[in-house]
C-alpha cells in the first residue's frame, strides 16, 4: 500500500525541497498568503491551466476565451454588488484581539460551520466557539463584516485619481465584454466565455497554504443559455467539470459533489455546488476546488442598471448599442446587455452558469493526489504519479556513463525531444539515482543511452510507474514518446 501525505507541514517542505512553492519574499521572512512557483511548479501550474482551456475552450463549438485587465471601471465592482456585498463576517477575540472568519470557528466539542455562511449570526451564537489564536472560549465580540477587495490608486494628480479595486473574480469581466463579444463574434446563445487569470482578495483565515492566498488564479466560464434551458446546462457542467478532474488523474474517491445550502448561497447565485476535493490532512477534510453556480439573470441585470446609472456615457453610446434609453419596465428585456434570438425572435437577457475553478487549488490537488511513497520491486521511492500530461518535464534524458560517445549521443535525442515538451538532460552520478530524482518530480519517462546503443542504435526507455524498460531504436524515440505523451 503506497503511503500518501498526511500533514500540511509534510506537503509544504516537499513542495519547496522540490522546487515547486516557495513563499514569497522568503529572503525577507515571507509575506503572509503569498506564494511563489518554482521552476517544477511554474511548469505544472501551466499545464494545469492548459489543459482546462483545451478542455472548455479548444475543444468546444459553444466557448470562446477572453483575457481582460485586472484594473476595471469600479462601477463594474459597484454594479456587481461586491462593493456593499463582499464581506466574511469576523468577530475578534476580546482576551488576544486575533480576528477569525465565524464560519472558520471551531466549537468546544470540536464541531464546525466549516462552510461560509451568509446568514445573520449573532454574539450568542458564538458563545461555545474557541479563539483558534489563544484557545479562549467565548470571548468574541460582536460578528461584523470584513470587506475583502484590495484597492489601490489610479492616476498621478490628485484631481484625476480615482480609487480602484483589485478583481476580486474574472467573472465581472466577462460580463462586462458579454456585448463585445457577440457583436465581434457570430456565436449564439448558449454559449460560454472562458478567462484565467489572478484575482486578489484580503483574505482573513490564512496558513492555508496555497488552498487560500491573497492573490489567485481563477479559470472562470460564464455559460449564457436563455432562461428556462439553465437547470439543463447546469447539470451539464457539473459532470464536465467532475470529469475533467478524474480524466486528468485525481482518483474519483476523493471527489465528491456538495450543494450549497440556502443559507450559504453567494448574493447572486440560485444555486450553487461545489466540487470538493478529500484532502488526506488530518481526519481527512473535503474542501472547496471549484464552485458551479447558477447565476442567472443577475449581473447582467446589475451591469445595464450600472450603465443606466451613468448617463453621459449610455448617451454617447446610444446609437452604437442600437438600444433606446429605456424605461424601467422594459429595461429588464430590451437593454443592451438583452440578447436577440433570430429564430425565435425573441429577445432575453440570458441566465449564466459559472463553473469558477481556483489554478492553485487545483494544483494542489494535482499534486497531492499524484504522491505516493512506495515500494517496487523491493525498493523503496517517493514518486508523483502525473498524468502525462500535467507532469512538469515529460522525459528524463541520460547518458549511461560520461564516456564512449554516449553524451552526445544523448544530447542529439535530448535536443530533439526538446523542440516538442520540456525535457532533462542529467548525466551526473549513479543512473539508479538519476531515475529516482525524475520519479520524485514526477518525469513519465527517461531515456538512457548506453553501451549497446553504439552497437544497434538502441536506447532504454523507462516508463515512471511500472519502472519498466523497453529498448526501441533510437531513431524512434521522439515519434514514440509523442505518442505516449499524447503531444
Ligand atoms: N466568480 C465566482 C467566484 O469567484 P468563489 O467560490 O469565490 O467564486 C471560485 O471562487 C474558486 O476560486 C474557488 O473554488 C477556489 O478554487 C478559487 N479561490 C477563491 N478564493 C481563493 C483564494 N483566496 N485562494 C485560492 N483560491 C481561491
Amino acid at each position: 500500500m503506497a503511503e500518501t501525505l498526511k500533514k500540511l507541514d509534510e506537503l509544504v517542505a516537499l513542495c519547496k525541497r522540490r522546487g515547486f512553492i516557495f513563499q514569497s519574499s522568503d529572503i525577507y521572512g515571507g509575506l503572509a498568503s503569498c506564494y511563489d512557483y518554482g521552476p517544477l511548479g511554474v511548469e505544472l501550474k501551466r499545464n494545469v491551466k492548459n489543459q482546462w482551456w483545451k478542455s472548455v475552450v479548444q475543444m468546444r463549438d459553444d466557448m470562446v476565451g477572453l483575457d481582460c485587465s485586472i484594473l476595471m471601471h469600479p462601477m463594474v465592482w459597484k454594479a456587481s454588488g461586491h462593493v456593499d456585498k463582499f464581506a466574511d463576517l469576523i468577530a475578534e477575540c476580546k482576551k488576544c484581539n486575533t480576528r477569525t472568519r465565524v464560519d472558520h470557528l471551531k466549537g468546544a466539542e470540536g464541531e464546525e460551520t466549516t462552510h461560509h455562511s451568509h446568514a445573520e449570526v449573532s454574539e450568542n451564537n458564538l458563545v461555545s466557539k474557541i479563539c483558534p489564536n489563544c484557545g479562549a472560549k467565548g470571548q468574541f465580540t460582536k460578528p461584523m463584516p470584513f470587506k475583502l477587495m484590495f484597492e489601490t490608486q489610479m492616476g498621478a494628480n490628485a484631481e484625476d485619481s480615482m480609487t480602484l479595486y483589485l478583481r476580486p473574480e474574472t467573472a465581472q469581466g466577462i460580463f462586462a465584454n458579454f456585448r463585445n463579444v457577440l457583436d465581434t463574434t457570430r456565436i449564439k446563445v448558449p454559449f460560454g466565455i472562458a478567462q484565467m487569470g489572478k484575482s486578489f482578495r484580503n483574505e482573513v483565515t490564512t496558513k492555508a497554504f496555497i488552498f487560500r492566498t491573497r492573490e489567485f488564479e481563477q479559470m472562470e466560464i460564464e455559460f449564457f443559455c436563455k432562461p428556462g434551458t439553465d437547470e439543463q446546462w447546469y447539470e451539464h457542467w457539473k459532470e464536465q467539470r467532475l470529469n475533467w478532474y478524474t480524466d486528468l488523474g485525481i482518483r474519483p474517491e476523493n471527489l465528491r459533489l456538495r450543494k450549497h445550502e440556502d443559507d450559504e448561497l453567494a448574493h447572486y447565485a440560485k444555486g450553487c455546488v461545489d466540487i470538493e476535493y478529500k484532502f488526506p490532512f488530518g481526519q481527512g477534510d473535503w474542501q472547496e476546488l471549484e464552485g458551479i453556480a447558477n447565476r442567472t439573470d443577475y449581473d447582467l441585470r446589475q451591469h445595464q442598471r450600472g450603465m443606466r446609472s451613468m448617463t453621459k456615457w449610455f448617451e454617447a453610446k446610444r446609437d452604437t448599442l442600437k438600444t433606446p434609453l429605456l424605461g424601467e419596465d422594459e429595461e429588464y428585456q430590451k437593454g443592451p446587455l438583452s440578447y436577440f434570438d433570430d429564430e425565435a425572435k425573441e429577445r432575453y437577457i440570458p441566465y449564466v452558469i459559472e463553473p469558477s475553478a481556483g489554478a492553485d487549488r487545483g494544483t494542489l490537488a494535482f499534486l497531492v493526489d499524484a504522491y505516493a511513497e512506495e515500494e517496487v520491486r523491493g525498493e523503496k521511492r517517493s514518486v508523483l504519479r502525473f498524468d502525462p500530461r500535467l507532469a512538469p518535464i515529460k522525459v528524463g534524458v541520460f547518458p549511461l556513463v560520461k564516456k564512449e560517445g554516449m553524451p552526445e549521443k544523448a544530447h542529439a535525442i535530448y535536443n530533439d525531444l526538446r523542440k516538442g515538451f520540456p525535457c532533462f538532460y542529467d548525466e551526473k552520478g549513479a543512473v539508479g539515482r538519476r531515475y529516482r530524482r525524475q520519479d520524485e518530480a514526477g518525469t513519465p519517462f527517461c531515456v538512457t543511452v548506453d553501451g549497446q546503443t553504439s552497437e544497434d542504435n538502441t536506447v532504454t526507455v523507462r516508463e515512471r510507474d511500472s519502472m519498466d524498460q523497453i529498448r526501441i531504436n533510437s531513431d524512434q524515440v521522439v515519434h514514440y514518446l509523442r505518442e505516449k505523451l499524447q503531444m
